[in-house]
């Protein structure tokens, strides 16, 4: 009994017609049943129909936006929380794309789920004068940009035409001597006081803002692989003995003076992002600064151009340090910001002299002030403040060669824009204002 359990083959044996034979019935080869399966009851025509209406619907699917906003108005009454959700942000997304321009016309074909690769930028002190000309640019560009900013001399009111429902910016109250952690691709290091006026007032501060405020966004920028810009200055040549300056020049600082703060941070900012260049092979780039002027400058934070504009405008005699003979350079902002970009986005890790090589006395410089504001604007001879360089030129043949940059505004042109917008905030409708001759 228990052989017959297993053993089958005697079947086989027995012939055909014999008693106890049953014949088998007649088994189709294995393979067809399936595609019999298939071809049975028009099983392929709605497999293949279906095939295309979902090849259909993934080619024509809108966005992330567009697709939430299609099931939330084609279901109205389906309700669910996630529904209302992407509908939210669908109607978020769809306001950022009305003015978002190409940037978000380009991401409405992107499918759902899928994100348009957008640069992240930090800029650190971009409620300042420089940082937000950079972040207008930035913005015009289709970056999303992070201000990081403690307004110590920034102001909102400088970012305050940026929609904040609308455009891609997000500023963020911090002070950079404290870490911080951000996902960002760039980081625009300009956190910093900048004038005598500012960085003198709590000298221990402004040494740590430059160090140890360069420090952390150094390790930020390593931590997250982001590429890092420090805005250095034309202070780290102190009072030159190289004339003009070229970035090969170590330059002449006092390093235990009242300046000593600003342009000896400076010095080991450059010295920390060269090292963590080194040592950690981050992408760094520096920049040199030299003076530059814009209409956003604190009007009483006595940097030379925007001192000379108030007191022409509030009829104050112009105040010269000094025998009047130092001298300097002026860039307007927008060739800065030019530079600023070129530099980031280029090979070059620098540093690189920012600035206008046309050069001005102090006295120049009020004739010029005289001529746009005020002919009859008097000037008046002060004891000049201690470490004032005497002279100040930068030569600017890297940068020229290797960003293929160099500045186009001449001061004579500049001057006028930045009278209009001092006018305004001094005298509101400005008409007190000493009228441009
Ligand atoms: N404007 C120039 O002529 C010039 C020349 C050389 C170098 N620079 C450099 O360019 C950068 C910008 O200068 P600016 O002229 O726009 O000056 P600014 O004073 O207008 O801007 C500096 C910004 O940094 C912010 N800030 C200061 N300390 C901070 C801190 N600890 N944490 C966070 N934010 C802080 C300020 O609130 C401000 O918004 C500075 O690094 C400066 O050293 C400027």
């Amino acid at each position: 009994m228990a052989s017959e359990l297993i053993f089958r083959g005697h079947e086989e044996s027995l012939p055909t017609g014999a008693p106890g034979h049953t014949p088998k019935p007649h088994h189709k080869p294995l393979a067809a049943r399936p595609l019999r399966y298939l071809l049975a009851e028009q099983r392929l025509l709605f497999a293949l129909l279906g095939m295309a209406l979902a090849a259909a619907v993934f080619l024509n699917a809108p966005s992330a936006s567009g697709t939430a906003a299609t099931s939330s108005s084609t279901n109205p009454g389906a309700g669910s929380a996630a529904t209302t959700v992407a509908a939210g942000l669908a109607r978020r997304q769809d306001a950022h794309a009305a003015v978002g321009g190409e940037r978000e016309r380009r991401a409405a074909r992107v499918p759902l789920g899928v994100r348009l690769r957008v640069l992240r930028v930090l800029v650190t002190g971009g409620a300042g004068f420089v940082g937000s000309h950079l972040v207008d640019r930035l913005l015009e560009r289709g970056d999303s940009v992070i201000v990081v900013d403690n307004f110590f001399t920034g102001r909102k009111e400088n970012l305050a035409h940026h929609d904040p429902a609308t455009a891609a910016l997000e500023v963020i109250r911090h002070d950079v001597v404290e870490p911080a952690l951000l996902e960002v691709d760039r980081i625009y290091h300009l956190a910093c006081p900048a004038s005598p006026v500012h960085y003198k007032h709590n000298p221990v501060k402004t040494a740590k803002t430059s160090v140890v405020g360069t420090l952390n966004m150094l390790g930020l920028a390593k931590r997250v692989g982001a590429r890092f810009l420090l805005t250095s200055t034309s202070e780290v040549y102190g009072d030159p003995l190289q004339h003009p300056q070229v970035e090969t020049y170590w330059g002449n600082v006092n390093p235990i003076g009242v300046r000593s703060c600003y342009d000896e941070g400076k010095r080991t900012a450059e010295t920390l992002a060269m090292d963590y260049h080194r040592a950690a092979n981050l992408e760094v780039r520096i920049a040199r600064i030299f003076n530059t002027y814009e209409p956003r400058m604190c009007i009483d934070d006595g940097r030379v151009v925007s001192n000379f504009v108030a007191q022409a405008l509030r009829k104050e005699p112009l105040t010269v340090y000094g025998d009047g003979k130092q001298t300097r350079s002026f860039q307007y902002v927008s060739d800065l910001v030019e530079g600023l970009m070129k530099l980031m986005e280029g090979e070059h890790v620098g540093p690189f002299n920012l600035g206008n090589p046309g050069e001005f006395t102090m006295l120049e410089l009020a004739r010029v002030v005289q001529e746009t504001i005020d002919r009859g604007a008097r000037i008046e001879f002060r004891p000049n403040t201690a470490d004032d360089p005497h002279k100040r030129k930068p030569d600017i043949a890297r940068a020229k060669q290797l960003l293929g940059w160099e500045p186009k505004v001449p001061l004579r042109e500049g001057l006028p824009l930045m009278v209009q917008d001092f006018r305004a905030r001094i005298f509101g409708d400005g008409q007190q204002a000493a009228q441009p001759q």
